[in-house]
């Protein structure tokens, strides 16, 4: 994030739905400006702690799933709302309320790359407290999955996504990787908020039985696994680490044919959560 000026006249204008009507529109681009400068200054009090939301898609998530999100800004807001209208009408007025215009240079940079909906906004990262809590909390309806030393920022994020369409009670990362870092939180489409994410030591894992993927495992067609499992899955290099099989209650396999070594991480998660749904879980999705 760099240049974070109330660039009011910068490139792209003020954009739609901010410039004056002809001589009259004097008055309009002051307040255009106005609210610019106000969006920026709360972005730059919230930037440090907060967690970057790129994009309409991940807003809409977040605000779908409780986030508290206290700035969002667009160089497109009639282009943002109507996407709303469209696809998610469900968060339109609280979208209303909250989207102020940008010019389109202000806008971009405040993102890495800009996105093509021209939406950032930030939100509040749920407490670690509130998090652990979560997690290890019994009964458990719904597994937790948890990633062994993953390295690709990517496979987490689309790891994320799939934890919270199948309801999923959270996803632990073990390792160095930021399950929070902001191209996780890109990858998970800002489903971060549905689901309980936070990164722990195995030694720190919530209670319940480890059912460990490995291609050398029992055939996961022959079982049931239960609503209170944890689904651990190796490095995208290496694995399982020996720390999670020392952990591991059972080892399981998905089916592959003869020749091919393994697939990719975060399609091996969708397998199992596929399997544990299909298979009658109590807290499966419906
Ligand atoms: C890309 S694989 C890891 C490959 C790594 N080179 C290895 O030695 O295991 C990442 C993870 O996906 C899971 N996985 C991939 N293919 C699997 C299979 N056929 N059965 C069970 N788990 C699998 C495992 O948890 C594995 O550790």
């Amino acid at each position: 994030m760099t240049d974070l000026g109330p660039d009011a006249s910068g490139p792209g204008g003020p954009g739609p739905g901010v410039s004056g009507p002809g001589r009259t529109g004097e008055p309009d681009v002051a307040a255009a400006a106005a609210t610019a400068a106000a969006a920026l200054a709360v972005w730059r009090a919230h930037v440090g702690p907060c967690v970057l939301l790129d994009g309409f898609h991940a807003l809409k998530h977040a605000l779908r799933f409780g986030a508290e999100v206290p700035v969002a800004v667009t160089s497109d807001r009639a282009g943002a709302l109507a996407l709303a209208d469209e696809l998610a009408p469900d968060v339109r007025g609280v979208l209303d309320g909250l989207l102020d215009q940008v010019p389109h240079g202000t806008y971009a940079s405040l993102v890495a790359r800009p996105h093509p909906t021209a939406v950032a906004a930030l939100a509040v990262r749920p407490s670690r407290t509130a998090n652990l809590r979560a997690l290890a909390r019994t009964p458990r309806r719904t597994p937790v999955v948890v990633l062994d030393q993953p390295r690709n920022l990517g496979n987490a994020g689309a790891v994320i996504r799939l934890a919270a369409g199948f309801g999923a009670t959270g996803v632990v990362t073990t390792g160095t990787l930021d399950p929070w870092h902001p191209t996780v939180v890109r990858g998970g489409a800002g489903l971060h908020f549905a689901t309980a994410v936070e990164r722990l030591d195995v030694g720190e894992l919530p209670p319940g039985p480890v059912f460990a993927l490995d291609p050398e495992g029992e055939d996961i067609r022959a079982l049931e696994l239960p609503d209170d499992a944890l689904l651990a899955f190796g490095s995208e290099r290496s694995g399982l680490s020996r720390e999670l099989r020392a952990r591991a209650d059972h080892l399981v396999a998905l089916p592959m044919r003869p020749q091919v070594s393994s697939y990719n991480l975060a399609t091996s998660v969708a397998m199992t959560l596929y399997h544990w749904s299909a298979t009658g879980g109590v807290g499966h999705v419906a």
